[in-house]
């Protein structure tokens, strides 16, 4: 089963979750990583949820259309759109605080 890692605000968050596990979609029935993963649609259309991968990139298929529209030069920054992935494997990811709340 994949355990994932999540660091935020300077804290690290971890859980164990079933393979093919969306973490926007667990977040929203109130499960690991909710209440730390911010997130907004779901779909891809809002960036809300990007994370930076630290560990895992290499098991994560390559970015579909909308994180390619969504994040651009960050992809090659190690950044995904958490609503956009399945997971399978072991990951490890940073969300930084939207810049409003900082
Ligand atoms: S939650 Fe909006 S892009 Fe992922």
């Amino acid at each position: 089963m994949p355990i994932v890692t999540l660091h935020k605000n300077g804290s690290t968050y971890r859980d164990e979750v079933k393979p093919s596990t969306n973490l926007v979609v667990r977040a929203g029935i109130k499960q690991f990583p909710y209440p730390n993963l911010a997130y907004q649609c779901g779909m891809g259309k809002c960036a809300t949820c990007a994370c930076k991968v630290l560990a895992g990139a290499e098991h994560l298929p390559p970015p579909n259309w909308k994180e390619k529209k969504q994040l651009g030069e960050r992809l090659e920054q190690g950044y995904r759109l958490l609503c956009q992935l399945w997971l399978e494997h072991d990951i490890e990811l940073l969300q930084e605080p939207a810049a409003a709340a900082a």
